[in-house]
């Protein structure tokens, strides 16, 4: 039987980077992952690298190019005629960059000699100091350690069952062989618009239907309100407040009856429909219940802030625990489990985790928002600039949004950081680093940034904190 220091279950973001980090401080170390691609084949990287992250952002670069040659180049003096999409190769490409990077982390695997096992792992218990590992199709393991890093599933609604072909979640969802006439989504979260936007900008009519009364209540309330404005404007009806009833589909169409929020009966026909209401944590044949493990009302494994379970040297990371289900967060807390793992003091600090929404615009926030802070009863300024008054920003014809900072009223220190507009996921980490190193946003505003640069909006933010901006 196979003896390990470590056996990772999982071979996500969470996992994959977890392997890694044992492995480079000298852990004996073997990742289990049961995922299989189209073509029946081991494909490492879980949801992020094959149905999540890099497939959607793929899918978002090719629909946002198409619309700009469409429409946006006329501006810039270019016609182009004639323009039209190839489906078929769109899909490919985005399988190209996710079979690259998938056989990528086999390469990494290799060179750090992290052993790889396909299959289903689950907990059979102790023996001794070491746990005891089935794996489906393999012979059991050993290991001293476990790290549980499985994942989620999309949460599915009992009104619409997922049939892969006309109602799907996000793999079916970045798969349309051919652009719907009419796409619903129920869910105007992340993947909604996320991947509204792909079909929209491609020449889907997209409905979205959320049954939250407001916008994207996670984020800024301002942003959330630009956002939905422009969104609105692109072309997405966005429909707030609904009460799904009933679903049904025939080979021709489906035909959703639901509720708008003033309580009116309402019915949508469309050829597809996404249904993105949120996922849940994956536990699925891990034998958790059996091995005794911990979990709190939601299904999640619970965990304190170093990932430690209840059970002794089990740990768990990323979405199958608490806190935002994002990939850079699932790594982290891979990291630091390895580095207790080896002895070393791991951290993983929950409240500077960016989160990042790929639309256009593209919003990116880190910290505290204006809503949090009046109801935790915080005294705080704010100082926003407009992407509007930024040269680079006009230079490249996108100009919407802006940058807001809250810094505490007395200390200065800043407590959040909310972008809507161009390259939002790029410039908000000058804000993540800022933050892990208690900036004030006096710090950002004697920080030299390059002209012309989109940056330049953030530094004028800075200086509005303490009202003295110079470009407004
Ligand atoms: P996962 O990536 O889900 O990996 C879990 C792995 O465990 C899987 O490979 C699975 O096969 C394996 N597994 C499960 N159970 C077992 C078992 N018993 N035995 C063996 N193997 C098992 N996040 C971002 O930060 N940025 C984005 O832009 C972004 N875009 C997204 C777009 C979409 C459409 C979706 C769906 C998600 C997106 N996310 C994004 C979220 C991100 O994908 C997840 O937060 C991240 O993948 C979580 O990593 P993880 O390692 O915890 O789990
Ligand atoms: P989400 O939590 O972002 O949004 C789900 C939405 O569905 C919510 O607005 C919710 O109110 C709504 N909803 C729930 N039940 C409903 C119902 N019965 N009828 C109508 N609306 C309903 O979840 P989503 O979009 O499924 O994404 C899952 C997770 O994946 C996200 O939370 C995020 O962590 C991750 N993700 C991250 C991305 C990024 O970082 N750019 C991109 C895509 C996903």
């Amino acid at each position: 039987m196979a003896e390990f220091d470590v056996v990772v279950i999982g071979a996500g973001p969470g996992g994959y980077v977890a392997a890694i980090r044992c492995a480079q401080l000298g852990v004996k170390v073997a990742c289990v992952d049961e995922w299989k691609n189209t073509q029946g084949k081991m494909s490492l990287g879980g949801t992020c690298l094959n149905v999540g992250c890099i497939p959607s952002k793929a899918l978002l670069e090719s629909s946002e190019n198409f619309e700009r040659v469409s429409h946006d180049f006329d501006f810039h003096g270019i016609t182009a005629t004639g323009v039209k999409i190839d489906v078929a190769k769109m899909l490919l490409r985005k399988d190209k960059i996710v079979s690259d990077f998938t056989s990528g982390i086999a390469s990494l695997f290799k060179k750090n000699k992290v052993t790889t096992v396909q299959g289903r792992a689950s907990l059979l218990g102790r023996d001794g100091e070491f746990w005891r590992v089935a794996v489906e199709g393999s012979e059991e393991m050993r290991a001293r350690h476990v790290i549980i890093a499985t994942g989620s599933t999309p949460r599915a609604l009992p009104q619409a069952p997922f049939d892969g072909v006309r109602i799907v979640d996000n793999s079916g969802a970045l798969a349309f062989t051919e652009i719907p006439k009419r796409l619903a989504i129920i869910g105007a979260g992340v993947i909604g618009l996320e991947l509204g936007s792909v079909w929209r900008r491609l020449g889907s009519e997209v409905t979205i239907l959320e049954a939250a009364p407001a916008f994207l209540p996670v984020a800024d309330e301002q942003v959330a309100k630009e956002a939905l404005r422009t969104f609105t404007k692109q072309g997405l009806k966005i429909h707030l407040g609904v009460q799904i009833e009933k679903i049904s589909s025939n080979k021709k169409e489906i035909a959703l009856s639901w509720k708008d929020a003033q309580g009116v009966a309402q019915e949508l026909l469309a050829d597809k429909l996404i249904v993105a209401v949120g996922r849940v944590a994956n536990t699925l044949g891990l034998g958790a219940k059996e091995a005794g493990l911990k979990m709190d009302a939601a299904g999640r494994i619970e965990v304190d802030e170093h990932c430690r379970s209840n059970l002794p040297n089990v740990y768990a990371v990323g979405d199958v625990v608490r806190g935002p289900m994002l990939a850079h967060k699932a790594s982290e807390e891979g990291v630091m489990v390895a580095e207790i793992i080896a002895g070393q003091a791991g951290h993983c600090d929950l409240n500077l985790v960016p989160s990042v929404m790929y639309a256009s615009p593209e919003i990116a926030w880190v910290g505290k928002t204006e809503q949090q802070l009046k109801k935790e009863g915080v005294a705080y300024k704010a100082g926003q600039f407009p992407f509007m008054a930024n040269g680079r920003a006009r230079a490249l014809g996108d100009t919407m949004g802006f940058v807001k900072i809250l810094a505490d009223a007395a200390s200065d220190r800043i407590l959040g950081v909310h972008i809507i507009g161009a390259m939002a996921s790029e410039l908000i980490q000058q804000a993540v680093l800022a933050m892990s190193f208690s900036a004030s946003s006096e710090d950002l505003a004697r920080t030299i940034h390059a002209h012309p640069s989109l940056s330049e909006v953030i530094h004028e933010a800075a200086l509005a904190v303490d009202k003295r901006t110079i470009h407004i």
